[in-house]
């Protein structure tokens, strides 16, 4: 299995990494879980090659940060690329809410300040004197309120005092890139791509990130589970109106677009692979060294996924999957 570089870092790795928001918990992603389970997900995640492991703060108000700590305890932390996110907080309130999660209203930050309590309290959280990535996780809609210059100047000096090893940014614009890239080492981006969105609405930024030197991870390739074979052309969604449904055969193209995957069971047949696998697989395959980030709640799950490390994926094969995507639009 060949690794792939993290930016100019420094840092290899294995294509796929395993994201932890779902292992946080929280009305977001549909409850909470048993934390044994998500220790042991975690676990088997690295066993099995997966070691890049993401976490962020909000992701369960701390309590993915903490399971992961956790997890480390009984994982060599040499194997494992870890990363985390800062500059949104509910420490206290500033001008820019971010959103309310489960009656928390948390805001962005990303002050020099904000970002150096962050790292000193997620390395306490996760049990590790550094971090590989530290992202900003999402960015501030006003650069004269947290100016690009002072947060990244505060990354580039927790990378000197060696409390983090690569430098990355989430949500982000081309500019934005560009902008990071003048001020300091920008490794990589972490932006939604899953391969069922039409060409307009996939991530403008990874092109420009492509041309500085700076990776690209994908997150939500699976969209949060319905492309791993899950939803079908029969299944329903409710609707508004209580006591209604509509199977997704009758439902408007682009939300169709999950269903998509029920046109590759001769691929899953070929590959002997599963839907998750061939997906991840065909996302792998998207953009040329691009890392792709998929959450897991269970080993199974995990598991599943592993096995899409081991998947070479046709060319014909990935173009025929972009065309068949591209058609339902
Ligand atoms: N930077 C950002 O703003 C941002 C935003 C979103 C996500 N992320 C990161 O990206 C990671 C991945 O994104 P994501 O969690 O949104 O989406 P995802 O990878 O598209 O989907 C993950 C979910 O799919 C289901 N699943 C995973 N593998 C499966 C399998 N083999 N078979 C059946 N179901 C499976 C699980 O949900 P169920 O168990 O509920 O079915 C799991 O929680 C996150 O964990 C997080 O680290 C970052």
């Amino acid at each position: 299995m060949e690794n792939l570089n993290i930016g100019r870092s420094g840092i290899e790795v294995p294509f796929l990494g395993m994201g932890t928001w779902a292992i946080g918990g929280g009305s977001l992603v549909g409850g909470d879980n048993d934390d044994a389970l998500s220790v042991k997900a975690i676990q088997t995640a690295v066993e099995q090659g997966i070691r890049w492991i993401d976490t962020a703060p909000i992701y369960g108000l701390y309590h993915s940060e903490t399971v992961v700590g956790e997890a480390l305890k009984h994982i060599d932390r040499d194997k494992v690329v870890l990363s985390t996110k800062c500059g949104l907080e509910w420490r206290h309130e500033t001008p820019v809410l971010h959103k309310v999660v489960d009656g928390t209203a948390v805001y962005r930050d990303l002050s020099a300040q904000s970002i150096i309590e962050d790292v000193e309290d997620s390395l306490r959280r996760l049990g590790t004197d550094h971090l590989d990535v530290l992202y900003t996780h999402w960015q501030s809609p006003d650069l004269g309120l947290y100016p690009l210059e002072e947060t990244v100047e505060a990354m580039m000096k927790l990378k000197e005092q060696g409390k983090i090893r690569a430098i990355g940014a989430s949500n982000v614009t081309a500019d934005l890139i560009r902008g990071y890239c003048r001020y300091g080492q920008l490794d990589v981006i972490q932006e939604k791509y899953r391969p069922a969105d039409p060409p307009h609405r996939k991530s403008s930024s990874c092109p420009p990130a492509g041309e500085l030197g700076v990776s690209v991870q994908a997150y939500s390739p699976l969209e949060q589970g319905l492309l791993t074979g899950k939803v079908t052309m029969e299944t329903t969604f409710p609707r508004a109106a209580p006591g209604t449904a509509t199977p997704a055969s009758s439902l408007p193209a682009g939300s169709r677009r999950w269903t998509c995957w029920h046109k590759w069971d001769d691929l899953t047949g070929k590959y002997d692979c599963t839907m998750a696998q061939l997906v991840i697989a065909l996302t792998a395959r998207m953009i040329p060294g691009l890392h792709v980030l998929c959450g897991a709640r269970t080993p199974e799950q995990v598991l599943d996924n592993a096995g899409a490390l081991s998947i070479k994926l046709d060319g014909a094969d990935a173009v025929r999957m972009k065309w068949d995507v591209d058609a339902i639009s």
